[in-house]
């Protein structure tokens, strides 16, 4: 199983870029590097006043009456900004650096993006919100094929389609509940009278005591169960009500990784002990490891890699216990890794479940 976001899809074209593939409207000039990411886009960035400026700052006193605003930094003209420059509601002209919180990988106001939306069969699939479960479009099917059943990984063979990450990561957790618990069943149909009646007030058979284990330094979203297995800052989570579910060490190595070979294979050894102690922990406390949720790379929670090795023996610890592996390429996925998905790197020897 694998998540990924609609937007990060559009990662696959900057980072490409950035890993100096051939620009998207492909001239093979030399000179494409310093080719401005779209048409209209800054040369250079230029600082008129303090940050926040005098505009942004009344705009900030004006939104904090209505509405939290903490983390506002500036306000954006959107209307400006281009490219790899962000415009702000001063006429300052910065170098995003981040695009935005790594979300806007084709940059500002891209003119294939735009051009997107406002064709009218686009426009009118967003406008009729269609309930895709119960009124799909007559060309629903045929738009997955063309689109995300085109870059499907091997071994795996069928798409849901969720708004966002953290929602397709809720999404994943419920498909991974409903494979377990048929599995413990042994039907999809013949669900008993006791399960229908007990889900109704939170109680097992009905909602059944599973975990999912999770890493730490984990990112995996912020609402309830994506934000459970979420461990990379207290500020997502103080004060949130959460499950009591395993948290296993994600790898640590010591760079450059050629001088510590052992070390770093002393750390996976480590981390996949911890995993395959927990789960029998679990087991015991009779709350079964029903999933195992990573990141290919800890993205936000900082910049941290598993060997190839690490994921291979994680596939099989999941497998032998019964755990569904889920792979979330929200961040890693469509391509910014030089695959379209970044596990396609570790040589696993079964797609993800
Ligand atoms: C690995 C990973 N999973 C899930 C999410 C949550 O995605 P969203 O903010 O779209 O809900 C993120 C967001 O940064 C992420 O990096």
């Amino acid at each position: 199983m694998l998540t990924l976001s609609m937007q990060n899809l559009a990662r696959v074209g900057q980072r490409a870029l950035a890993a100096g593939a051939a620009p998207l409207s492909s001239s093979s000039a030399p000179a494409a590097a310093a080719a401005p990411l779209v048409p209209g886009e800054p040369a250079q960035p230029v600082v008129r006043t303090d940050i926040p400026g005098p505009n942004s700052r009344a705009y900030l006193q004006q939104l904090s009456r209505i509405t939290p605003c903490q983390t506002v930094q500036v306000f954006v003209d959107y209307d400006k900004s281009v490219g790899n420059y962000q415009v702000d509601a001063d006429g300052n002209v910065l170098l995003d650096a981040f695009t935005q919180i790594s979300s806007l990988p084709l940059g500002y106001s891209h003119p294939d993006l735009l051009d997107t939306l406002v064709r009218p069969q686009n426009l009118r699939a967003f406008v009729n919100r269609p309930s895709l479960g119960v009124f799909p479009g007559a060309d629903w099917g045929q738009r997955l094929q063309t689109s995300l059943m085109t870059v499907m990984p091997a071994g795996m063979t069928s798409v849901t389609t969720m708004s966002c990450g953290s929602c397709s990561n809720e999404n994943a957790f419920k498909a991974i509940y409903f494979w377990y618990r048929t599995k413990q069943r042994g039907s999809a149909t013949d669900i008993p009278h006791e399960d229908l009646e007990s889900c109704m007030w939170n109680k097992p058979p009905g909602s059944p005591n599973y975990a999912l284990l999770s890493f730490e330094g984990a990112f995996h979203g912020r609402t309830m169960a994506s934000l459970a297995v979420t461990h990379s800052k207290p500020i997502h989570k103080l004060d949130i009500p959460s499950m009591d579910w395993p948290i296993a060490p994600f790898p640590r190595y010591q760079y450059p990784l050629g001088d510590f070979v052992q070390e770093n294979k002393r750390e996976d050894d480590r981390c996949i002990a911890r995993v395959e102690e927990l789960m029998h922990e679990y087991q015991r406390k009779g709350v079964p490891v029903v999933g195992v949720v990573v990141e290919p790379i800890q993205s936000e929670g900082g910049d941290h890699h598993g060997s190839n090795e690490f994921f291979v023996r994680l596939q099989a610890t999941a497998k032998k216990n019964g755990a569904a592996l889920l792979l979330d390429e929200v961040q890693t996925g469509g391509g910014p890794t030089g695959k379209m998905w970044c596990y396609e790197h570790f040589g696993l020897p079964d797609a993800p479940d």
